[in-house]
């Protein structure tokens, strides 16, 4: 089988890097949109780093994300989340992937709309299921109907990822056609198609 070729033409591939500038490119949205996969390959499309602030967590801290939520509980994670995220968010430029409840917490949210550029990563609740099933990694869906809670979770958070500077949708897709996509909506940005957002 021969690979999925990236179909971002290089001149979006220039102007989306010109868009980002020195900043980051915060990916956010609910847990299995592909964050981190998507935006893995963004990061090679555009060859900037690429970083996981839930991974980082768990390096600076030594413990995995459920530990952490049970020995210390939800807001201290939310402290820590926002502390490395705020860290991150000083060197770029690079892609950031971030935990799905990141952009939620305001202190983090205003800090990526200031400082980063952020890309929401849109699914419908079919797509994040059949992902996050697969793994019991979530502490916030350790429920009795996990399910019902991702619904609730999107029905809370869906109007505040709305807030990103660019919305890409996620789905069922090869994983380079979207991420090419994001790149294709970054390099509109410069085109004066979108609005450009704070720089
Ligand atoms: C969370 C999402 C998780 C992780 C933590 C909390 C959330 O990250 O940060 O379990 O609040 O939605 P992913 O979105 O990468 O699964």
């Amino acid at each position: 089988m021969t690979e999925p070729q990236a179909i971002a033409p290089e001149q979006d591939i220039e102007k989306a890097r010109r868009v980002l500038g020195q900043r980051n490119l915060v990916f956010v949205g609910l847990m299995g949109a592909g964050k981190s996969a998507i935006g893995r390959l963004v990061s090679q499309m555009l060859e900037i780093p690429f970083v996981d602030s839930d991974h980082e967590i768990e390096r600076v801290s030594r413990m995995t994300i459920p530990e952490l939520f049970e020995a210390y509980g939800e807001p201290e994670f939310r402290a820590l989340e926002a502390r490395v995220i705020k860290r991150l968010l000083k060197t770029g430029p690079r892609v950031l992937s971030t935990g799905g409840g990141a952009f939620m917490n305001e202190i983090t949210r205003t800090m990526v709309l200031n400082n980063g550029l952020s890309v929401w990563l849109k699914a419908d609740l079919d797509v994040l299921w059949a992902r996050v099933s697969k793994r019991d990694s979530r502490p916030l869906l350790k429920t009795a109907n996990p399910r019902q809670t991702l619904s609730d979770l999107l029905d809370q958070r869906y109007p505040v990822y709305a807030r990103a500077d660019v919305t890409v949708t996620s789905r069922d897709d090869d994983k380079e056609i979207i991420a090419s996509e994001t790149v294709m909506a970054l390099a509109r940005l410069d085109s004066g198609q979108d609005t450009v957002p704070n720089s």
